[in-house]
């Protein structure tokens, strides 16, 4: 298939290239700057914020699949301001990528955001599944972050003429998200909550991607599938780990109120939101499982 996709210079998006191209998929890469070139592909420049850019840089062309992987995430999102531009690339994003779509005649969509979608909150010990509440608000300062990802998921999803298909990311480790942790944690400057924060649902970058090939061929259209691995961690046990493998000093732990001063947006999701999220969907209907399971064979393959 003939796949555009938009983000593909991003964390996400370059495994995805290389998994998109050994499967046997032709790629038009969308970036904003003219000088970036990837192997063996299209290279598409345009700004998905500006419509008219993005509408003439597709001009001509055509693709069988749309896969928007866009955030602004380069700097790491400490305060709520700071996911703004994220939840703008999800919203008015998502609504010029579908125009783009139906320029280049796509007839698949697929779009994605993360499982804190399900609610910043503490969702105790029960596996979390597609069939619970996504990006509902709950008066809280996260509900512009949560109503953003219902909101691209929305749009695909009831767009006219395109099947649409969402997935839901854990939090992204391995490849250049460790990159930024270990990097992160040799300065010192990686906190955690005292005694470890909230549990987390994770999933390693190369999963990530090989999940989203999966989803592209044999997700069904109007579904949202949970991308995450089987072992839910806490934030601290996945920091020590990282500062093990890469042998630097542990993560900073950090007294609650500290945290929530210097970071609010990274306090709420280490110390308020607690979670476990069941990929049993992804499993059974796009026939994919985690190659790393856990947080333990996914860092332990950072030392090689
Ligand atoms: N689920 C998660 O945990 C999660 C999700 C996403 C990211 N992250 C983390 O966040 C960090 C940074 O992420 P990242 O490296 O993917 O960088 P990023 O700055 O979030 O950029 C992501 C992609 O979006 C594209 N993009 C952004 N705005 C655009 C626009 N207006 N028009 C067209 N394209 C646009 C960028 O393309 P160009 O710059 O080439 O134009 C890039 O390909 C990484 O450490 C990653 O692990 C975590």
């Amino acid at each position: 298939m003939k796949v555009l996709l938009a983000g593909a210079t991003g964390a996400i998006g370059r495994p995805l290239l290389t998994a998109l191209r050994t499967a046997g998929h032709e790629v038009l890469a969308l970036t904003r700057t003219s000088d970036t070139r990837l192997p063996g592909v299209r290279m598409v420049v345009g700004d998905v914020l500006d419509r008219r850019s993005l509408l003439r840089a597709v001009d001509g062309l055509s693709a069988d699949v749309v896969i928007h992987q866009l955030t602004a995430l380069s700097k790491a999102p400490a305060t709520y301001a700071d996911m703004e531009m994220t939840n703008t690339l999800r919203t008015t994003g998502t609504a010029h990528l579908l125009e783009a779509a139906r320029a280049v005649g796509a007839r698949r969509f697929l779009t994605q955001s993360m499982v804190p979608g399900y609610g910043f909150v503490d969702h105790g010990t029960r596996p979390l599944t597609e069939a619970d509440p996504f990006g509902r608000p709950r008066g809280s300062k996260a509900d512009p972050v949560v109503e953003a990802m219902r909101a691209t998921e929305q749009q695909v999803f009831t767009a006219d003429g395109i099947e649409g298909i969402a997935l839901r990311y854990g939090a992204f480790y391995g490849l250049t998200g460790s990159e930024g942790f270990v990097t992160a944690l040799r300065a010192g400057k990686l906190p955690v909550p005292r005694d470890g924060g909230g549990t987390m649902s994770w999933i390693h970058l190369a999963d990530a991607a090989a999940a989203t090939v999966a989803a592209m061929d044999k997700g069904v259209a109007g579904q949202a599938y949970n991308i995450v691995d089987d072992e839910p961690v806490t934030w601290g046990q996945m920091f020590r780990e990282h500062a093990s493998a890469a042998g630097t000093k542990p993560p900073r732990r950090l007294p609650g109120w500290m945290l929530r001063l210097a970071a609010p947006y990274f306090a709420t999701l280490m110390i308020d939101t607690s979670m476990r999220v069941s990929n049993a969907k992804a499993r059974t209907e796009l026939g994919w499982a985690p190659a790393l399971p856990s947080y333990r064979e996914g860092v332990e393959a950072l030392r090689s």
